[in-house]
């Protein structure tokens, strides 16, 4: 049932005949507005991740205009609020260290002013999850407006995608077999329009998922960032969320159980990015949504990835949009979707990809021609990894995926750098490279340094991938044999604090093993001899990230910011 406007949240600023409301009242007329501008109407935050720095959201300024015109159409009342950009590239140690702050402020933003309803613009890696998790908590209206992937990369007149490119071209270079010039045009054309990465990375998988879940407008995430349609879909979201806010459709009445199926099925079927395991598991959590690692196992042995898109395929998300996007991606695993779940729109997510068509079954392959039958993801659990860690299988050698060597063990990412090209570092195709302290608390932030170098003399001989196991994240724009966020991780005493150089490991994707071969009286001895290394000297919110974030496997968000359905609202006096 429609709600009147004295039911608005904002009628607690704006209505009273107090003296705190003409104070509300006075203000907003003191930017320019009369009364029957405001009051009684639904007021909509613009909550924008644009700034300078935030390369991927160069086009959010006109966005939010276009937003801001579809909220004045559909009789609400826009406001525009910047809130923290997570510029991927810049950001360090890492923008994920700062996915929780600006989750936090996502949803002290939205529960302090006298906001109804929201549309959330964010696409670069981190904006995305971080948005929604703030938005989930609060559970006000929202919708996630998502910045579109950029137009594909163009390097000597062929296309090529963020970040898979550029470490291809590097290991090429670092063997000797690229010229400068050829690295330099590279770096001209690999980023060409506003927009986040257009392979399937983390943005794009997360702005996928999220689509998923039921948060943003159908077939909205796989727009490119400078197409018009873009633009129309902005102001749809701006006209959409005034309804949302009258019909008092909150997250809480969206997100279930089997909407998260949903978007790990949608990930899966993308041959997505292991971030999102990180990211699902947080939002999950912020929503009481009890969802482990093995949920994510399970549902990838019989999910088929369709999407046949770097890194794990061939194609860009220019590709994709044009070969149907989303919508027809889930269209045809829509037996495996729970497709009464809703969304956003005014349907259920079954409505929303109702008549929807692939165009090029090169890009969007059929179930019965999947670029991989299964396993886009495999969990690991084993004596290495006792609380689990995540392999992204499809964009690993195949050859390597039952694996058995010896360690070559690097101490931190700094170990890396100094050592990893040292002519006389024990190493061969066979070892299995080793990074610690790169987790969520001892790097801290948990960077994207998984995808371990090659060493420089195995590229020479012709080596492209190894297995390579850490604590660490890596870009949804990596591939190769990564074992990823391993859990508990080493600087708290997780067993891959204990590996020694010439250690025997032992992978078994199939078998979804990872294992020390050492024996327990010898890793005794190692474990009296190991001390705690939490980094110190970092600032107010750093201290706050060490002592507060949590492992791998339960998301990485702070240890009290898990579902509290009893935050008061603010109290107004
Ligand atoms: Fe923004 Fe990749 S740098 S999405």
């Amino acid at each position: 049932m429609k709600r009147t406007p004295e039911q608005l949240r904002s009628h607690r600023w704006f209505g009273p005949d107090t003296l705190r409301a003409f104070g509300h009242r006075s203000r907003i007329k003191q930017m320019g507005y009369a009364l029957e501008e405001f009051q009684g109407r639904p007021v909509i935050a613009i909550l924008n991740t644009w700034s300078d720095i935030a390369c991927c959201h160069t086009h959010f300024r006109d966005r939010a205009e276009q937003v801001r015109r579809g909220v004045w159409s559909a009789g609400g009342f826009p406001l525009e609020i910047p809130v923290t950009s997570l510029a991927e590239q810049f950001q360090k140690p890492s923008a994920m260290m700062y996915r929780n702050l600006l989750a936090m402020e996502t949803e002290e933003v939205l529960r302090s002013y006298p906001i109804d309803g929201a549309v959330l613009m964010g696409g670069c890696d981190k904006t995305t999850p971080a948005l929604v998790m703030g938005a989930i908590s609060v559970d006000l209206p929202v919708i996630f407006l998502p910045a579109g992937p950029m137009l594909r990369g163009n390097w000597r007149g062929r296309p090529v995608g963020s970040g898979t490119e550029v470490w291809r071209a590097w290991a090429e270079r670092q063997a000797g077999k690229l010229s400068e010039c050829a690295w330099r045009e590279l770096e001209d054309g690999i980023a060409r329009s506003p927009g986040h990465c257009m392979t399937m990375g983390t943005a794009s998988t997360m702005t996928a998922a999220v689509e998923a879940l039921g948060l943003s407008l159908p077939g909205a995430s796989s727009i490119p960032a400078v197409d018009a349609t873009h633009g129309r879909m902005a102001a749809a979201c701006g006209r959409r969320i005034v309804e949302l806010v009258w019909e008092d459709r909150r997250p809480s009445t969206i997100v279930t159980p089997s909407s998260f199926d949903n978007a790990i099925i949608t990930v899966l079927a993308l041959g997505g990015s292991t971030n999102a395991v990180i990211h699902l598991i947080a939002l999950a959590r912020r929503a009481g949504v009890d969802l482990s690692l093995e949920r994510f196992d399970a549902l990838s042995r019989m999910t088929p990835v369709l999407a046949d898109i770097q890194p794990g395929g061939r194609h860009l998300m220019e590709d994709f949009y044009y070969a149907g996007g989303l919508r027809a991606l889930l269209a045809r695993v829509r037996e495996l979707l729970v497709l009464e779940a809703g969304t956003v729109a005014e349907g259920s997510l079954g409505d929303a990809i109702s008549g929807a068509e692939v165009h090029d079954s090169e890009v969007i392959r059929p179930i019965d021609r999947p670029v991989s039958p299964s396993g886009a993801l495999a969990i690991l659990h084993g004596s290495l990894a006792p609380d689990g860690a995540v392999i992204k299988a499809v964009a690993a050698d195949p050859a390597l995926l039952r694996h058995r060597g010896p360690a070559v063990v690097f101490e931190d990412q700094a170990d890396v750098e100094a050592r990893a090209d040292d002519p006389d570092l024990p190493v061969t195709p066979d070892s299995v490279l080793v990074l610690k302290r790169s987790g969520p608390i001892g790097a801290p932030g948990m960077p994207e340094w998984g995808m371990l170098p090659i060493p420089r003399r195995l590229l020479q001989a012709g080596v492209r991938d190894m297995v390579r196991i850490s604590d660490a994240r890596m870009s949804g724009t990596s591939y190769g044999t990564c074992v990823l966020h391993v859990a508990p991780e080493a600087a708290v005493g997780g067993p891959l604090a204990l590996v020694r150089d010439g250690d025997e490991i032992e992978l078994d994707v199939p078998g979804r093993r990872l294992d020390l071969l050492v024996p327990d009286q010898e890793l005794r001895g190692r474990r009296a001899d190991f001390t705690p290394t939490v980094p110190t000297g970092l600032s107010g919110y750093g201290e706050l990230y060490v002592r507060h974030v949590t492992q791998a496997n339960l998301g990485c968000d702070f240890d009290f910011l898990a579902r509290r359905a009893d935050v008061r609202e603010p109290v107004i006096h």
